[in-house]
């Protein structure tokens, strides 16, 4: 039975998870970092927490015996992404990363791509918009720079403290968000801009394919760059790699 580590915090770690769930030859553990307080259920044994770093999670790999890495956590999570490149060339263990593809504008799109939150703040403009803000709550803050907007925030723990702004006002919610619900959402709070990340995949890109059909300007943000490590696309590309990998692990008597 060979130790398989899954970052997570993603729906793709999860998916993973549950294909591998039950495997007589692999046991997998997945490693959520803690930022919800009432995470989703996962089908497999959980760790919550940071490591500590590259060198803590190193140390982790070794202790634990774990023969494969798969890093599925998010595109815009790059300290965790760095951290397993390294700690798993530290430690010597195979590493994996599942990254989804991201999304590229199609005609009807009116995207302007922004390297990070400060710019996508200069990128409203000094007149007051409505802006509906589809970023993680520690994103937040440079917003406060720009009081004269209105703003729709969406997170999936209450934003405490909230922004320091007169407009804003906050929607509760865990995705995915399908297109029509997103069409209703853009409407009913008259929003005029999108700030939102590249994510990649389905779950998220309601708001897009609605914003799209509003003829409503997004504000997207590049994808900050990833470690040079070989990576997939897909769960099954992921499978396939365990395969061969777990193969050569016992062959190795790892
Ligand atoms: N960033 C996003 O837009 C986004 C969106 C959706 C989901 N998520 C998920 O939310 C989590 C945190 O994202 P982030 O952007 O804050 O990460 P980050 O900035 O890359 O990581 C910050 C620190 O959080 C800890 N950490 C992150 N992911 C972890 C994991 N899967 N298991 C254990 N520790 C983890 C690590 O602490 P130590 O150094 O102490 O090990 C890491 O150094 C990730 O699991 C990610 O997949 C992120």
């Amino acid at each position: 039975m060979q130790r398989i580590l899954i970052l997570g915090g993603t729906l793709e770690a999860r998916l993973l998870a549950a294909r591998l769930r039950g495997r007589a030859d692999a046991a997998v553990t997945l490693s959520l970092a803690g930022r919800t307080a009432a995470p989703a259920a996962q089908p497999v044994p959980v760790r919550v927490g940071g490591f500590g770093g590259a060198e803590g999670l190193a140390a982790y790999l070794r202790a634990e015996r774990i023969a494969a890495l798969i890093d599925a956590t998010h595109p815009y999570a790059a300290t965790i992404s760095a951290n397993a490149a390294r700690a798993a060339a530290v430690a010597g263990v195979r590493l994996l990363a599942l990254r989804r593809l991201p999304w590229q504008p199609i005609a009807g799109d009116r995207w302007t791509e922004v390297a990070d939150v400060p710019e996508a703040v200069r990128a409203l403009g000094p007149a007051p918009r409505r802006v509906f803000l589809a970023l993680g709550r520690k994103e937040l803050r440079p917003f406060g720079a720009a009081p004269q907007h209105h703003y729709l925030v969406r997170s999936v723990d209450p934003v405490d403290p909230p922004l320091p702004v007169p407009h804003a006002t906050y929607v509760v919610a865990r995705g995915p968000f399908a297109e029509p619900a997103e069409r209703e959402l853009l409407i009913s709070h008259a929003i005029d801009a999108i700030v939102a990340k590249n994510s990649g995949g389905d779950a998220t890109y309601g708001k897009i394919a609605a914003a799209r059909a509003r003829g409503i300007a997004v504000i997207m943000m590049r994808r900050p760059p990833h470690p040079e490590v070989p990576s997939v696309e897909t769960i099954e590309a992921v499978i396939s790699w365990l395969d061969h990998a777990l193969t050569s692990a016992e062959a190795r008597g790892v």
